[in-house]
């Protein structure tokens, strides 16, 4: 009992530091990331590599790789020229944010050159890093994985950007390998492309969520339309100096 309340306490310590090293390189809220890397923790005998898409300066998948280890393989896809028009489908909200262009949020369309993923990753201590410019339409379905994915994070805000990322690298995930969708609850078109993508092929994944940050768990083929596995076991306190009120607007994040 009180060896797990030391292990506990000395967790909560290094995912806090992990956040203050890579905080310049991502706009997510502290609570959000440790939610990330409590998330990523229970993906390490998940084999496989590590995908992000919508990476900005590349401070989750840093945080990722500081977790997940320097050995795996990391790919980050992004234009690296921000977003893409917000469309009918991303709702009212979206397309007002991308007009805001004084908001203090809206950080030049979240666009950032690669050199910040490359210098994030690079303190990271992560060996295997390939970063893929260009819009998800082009690069995830032609991209080629010489091996399954252990965790898939979609950082991509829009409808078009979420659902095709589904659609091109859901099936390439381990059984058990996990998918973080990181503005599930932020905006209306990543929720609705979840909701398209699983509804269009019958999934029976269930949308799950852990310290407000959603995922999925991908279920082995001869699980599927069973309650096995779909879910994960977190039994971890979030840090209390990192919790707190969230505001519902990000640039993402
Ligand atoms: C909110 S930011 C990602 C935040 C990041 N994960 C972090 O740690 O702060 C969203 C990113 O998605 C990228 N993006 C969105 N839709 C895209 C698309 N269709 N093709 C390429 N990049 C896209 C943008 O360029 C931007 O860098």
């Amino acid at each position: 009992m009180f060896r797990a309340a030391i292990h506990k306490h000395w967790r909560r310590i290094r995912f806090q530091q992990i956040y203050r090293r890579f905080r310049s390189y991502t706009m997510i809220p502290p609570a959000a990331f440790i939610s990330n890397l409590i998330l990523a923790e229970r993906a390490r005998h998940v084999p496989g590599c590590v995908v992000e898409c919508g990476v900005w300066r590349g401070g989750m998948s840093a945080g990722l790789a500081v977790i997940l280890g320097p050995d795996r393989r990391y790919y980050l896809f992004d234009s690296f020229e921000g977003l893409p028009p917000a469309k009918q489908i991303d709702g009212p909200a979206a397309l007002k944010w991308q007009q805001s262009i004084e908001a203090p949020e809206y950080r030049d369309n979240c666009s950032a050159p690669p050199e910040y993923a490359k210098e994030a990753m690079s303190l990271a201590g992560a060996n295997h890093v390939e970063l893929i410019k260009g819009w998800f339409a082009e690069t995830v379905p032609n991209h080629f994985f010489d091996e399954p994915i252990a965790l898939l994070r979609l950082d991509a805000d829009w409808y078009d950007s979420t659902i095709v990322c589904l659609e091109g690298l859901f099936d390439r995930l381990s059984p058990g390998g996990i998918v973080i969708i990181d503005d599930y609850y932020t905006w209306t078109g990543c929720s609705r492309a979840v909701h398209d993508f699983l509804s269009h092929r019958s999934a029976t994944e269930r949308i799950d969520a852990f310290g407000g940050v959603c995922y999925l768990v991908k279920q082995a083929a001869e699980n599927a339309g069973t309650n096995e596995p779909g879910r994960l076991e977190i039994v971890t306190a979030m840090p209390s100096a990192l919790t707190g009120p969230q505001g519902p607007i990000r640039c993402s994040g």
